[in-house]
């Protein structure tokens, strides 16, 4: 499949922001891994000027200002929905496809959560963050690697997302700049569902139905279901695996 276009994946969040919040747990749980991570490695000390690309409904953007607050604060997303997170956090909200917007000042802290996968080409965007960055100023990231969604995949159904990478594919494209990172690390979390429409449900909530071309008939649907229980069934429902990715790095000072 090839990459949803930036204004697909606008629509499929926008249609799904009410929703998302409540649906997004494992979504939840990964910026509080990478909120953790980066208070481990850098400490709780104010940032000058944070720019997080990406916000969305805001769990990174609340969890980061809980722990890490800062004097100015940058928020970027493809949604018009997201200007709400950064009119939340009193922040300067920048609309558009973070590839193509001009980024703000100098920023010493650049973060986001669960977006980068969204990209064809993260490897150049992680790149541009680390030449944007304040000496000594610091990039906390998470994605998703390529065994993200693998019963999905297993099943034959292509994801919509063109940038997965596995933690060591995340590290060597910061190395190409001669960054070694200080945490880069993964892990898999097969999560549970009472059914396979149930995992159609959270897919939908969460946005990753961006990019499928035609809707689902009856007949997709119950092909799906019955493939999907055959194959990932558990004694409580189904399982749906999660492969999240963080990395955390610092410009040399
Ligand atoms: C899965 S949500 C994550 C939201 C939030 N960071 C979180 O952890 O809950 C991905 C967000 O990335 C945004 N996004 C995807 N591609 C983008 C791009 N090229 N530029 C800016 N935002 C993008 C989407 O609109 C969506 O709000």
């Amino acid at each position: 499949m090839s990459a949803p276009s930036p204004s697909a994946i606008a629509q499929s969040f926008s249609r799904g922001f009410s929703s998302y919040h409540g649906a997004a747990t494992p979504q939840s749980a990964i910026t509080c891994e990478l909120v953790e991570r980066l208070v481990a490695a850098r400490g709780r000390a104010p940032a000058d000027h944070v720019f997080e690309f990406g916000c969305g409904t805001g769990f990174l953007t609340d969890c980061l200002a809980e722990n890490v607050p800062s004097a100015r604060l940058t928020l970027n997303d493809l949604t018009d929905a997201a200007a709400l997170t950064a009119a939340r956090h009193g922040a300067t909200f920048l609309r558009g496809d973070v590839r193509t917007i001009d980024w703000p000042g100098v920023p010493d802290l650049i973060v986001s959560a669960s977006t980068i996968q969204w990209l064809a080409d993260p490897a150049t965007l992680l790149r541009r963050a680390v030449r944007a960055l304040a000496p000594g100023g610091w990039l906390a990231v998470s994605g998703f690697g390529p065994a993200q969604f693998t019963e999905l995949q297993t099943l034959g159904y292509a994801l919509p997302v063109p940038g997965l990478a596995c933690a060591k594919t995340l590290a060597s494209w910061l190395g190409d700049l001669g960054l070694d990172p200080l945490i880069s690390t993964e892990a898999l979390w097969p999560m549970e569902f009472s059914s396979p429409h149930d995992v159609l449900r959270h897919l939908r909530r969460t946005g990753v139905n961006a990019g499928r071309s035609r809707p689902w008939t009856k007949r997709d649907l119950a092909a799906f279901s019955s493939d999907y229980q055959n194959q990932f069934s558990t004694p409580r429902g189904v399982t749906l695996s999660y492969h999240p990715v963080w990395l955390i790095a610092r410009k040399p000072a």
